[in-house]
């Protein structure tokens, strides 16, 4: 809240901010995890874009969700079973639409180099201690490098990656991700030394919200697609929104005179 005086009248007055976060990029409006899903992103105003990363074989950090290739390339096997190169070989645009055929999956460089510095990239660690038990050594260098040029957010639900990289890596902003109704997100977070909780929206209510932010913690709730929902974590005060549609969220807080 921010006092102005006008005809020597003390008048009060809120600015109410709200910022985007683009989920996959801009999941809802083009295949995820590639380069048109992130520029959609940025064409919608986002403030932030988020991705998913995985250790290929080769110990490469490729830019993908699920930990098999089949739904958005239609090949039959593991990220960590093929090099980055095998990997981006592969159409990871067809599925979606035929539009968007022939574009590939990023590496975490190149998704890097498209974002900054027009957003903030949130960065998905996919760990898996069967998949890629070595996944931190490789990662750590690439964020290391990137965060003298950008403001880095790293999330994951595997929290002791959080930890670890906090260790390493002081300029970095962690966030814990959770998807089930903890009671306590801020020890979670206190636990981990994160910076930022990044619930599923179905899994906060105001009294979680009010203590996180007492204890100072930003909040972005994903993943929120509906006018019914932004209304309704606007008026609960959060600091961003995750959503599959960026351009809708970019219309409604424009509509509704929000700053970012
Ligand atoms: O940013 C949070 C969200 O991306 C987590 O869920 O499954 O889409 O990676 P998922
Ligand atoms: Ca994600």
């Amino acid at each position: 809240m921010s006092p102005i005086l006008l005809e020597n009248k003390i008048y009060l007055w809120y600015i109410i901010t709200m910022k985007i976060i683009g989920h996959r990029g801009a999941k809802g409006l083009a295949p995820e995890n590639t380069l048109i899903s992130f520029k959609k992103g940025l064409e919608s105003n986002a403030d932030y874009i988020e991705f998913d990363i995985q250790l290929t074989k080769d110990n490469k950090v490729a830019v993908i969700h699920d930990y098999s290739l089949q739904r958005t390339t239609g090949i039959n096997g593991l990220v960590s079973e093929f090099t980055l190169a095998e990997i981006k070989k592969a159409d990871a645009g067809a599925w979606f639409s035929e539009e968007f055929r022939g574009q590939q999956l990023p590496s975490l460089e190149e998704a890097l180099d498209f974002i900054i510095p027009k957003a903030i990239p949130v960065i998905e660690i996919k760990m898996s201690y069967f998949y890629n038990p070595d996944f931190k050594k490789y990662l750590t260098p690439i964020l290391e490098e990137y965060s003298k040029k950008s403001h880095l957010i790293v999330i994951s639900f595997f929290h002791p990656i959080l930890k670890e990289l906090k260790n390493d890596l002081k300029n970095i902003e962690t966030a814990v991700l959770y998807n089930s109704a903890l009671t306590a997100p801020w020890q979670v977070a206190e636990s981990v030394k994160a910076d930022a909780v990044h619930p599923r929206a179905d899994s906060i209510n105001m009294d979680i919200i009010n203590e996180l932010k007492k204890r100072g913690y930003p909040i972005r709730p994903w993943v929120i697609n509906t006018e019914k929902e932004f209304k309704i974590f606007l008026d609960a005060g959060v600091d961003a929104l995750g959503t599959d549609f960026p351009n809708i969220l970019n219309e409604f807080l424009s509509q509704n005179n929000v700053s970012k």
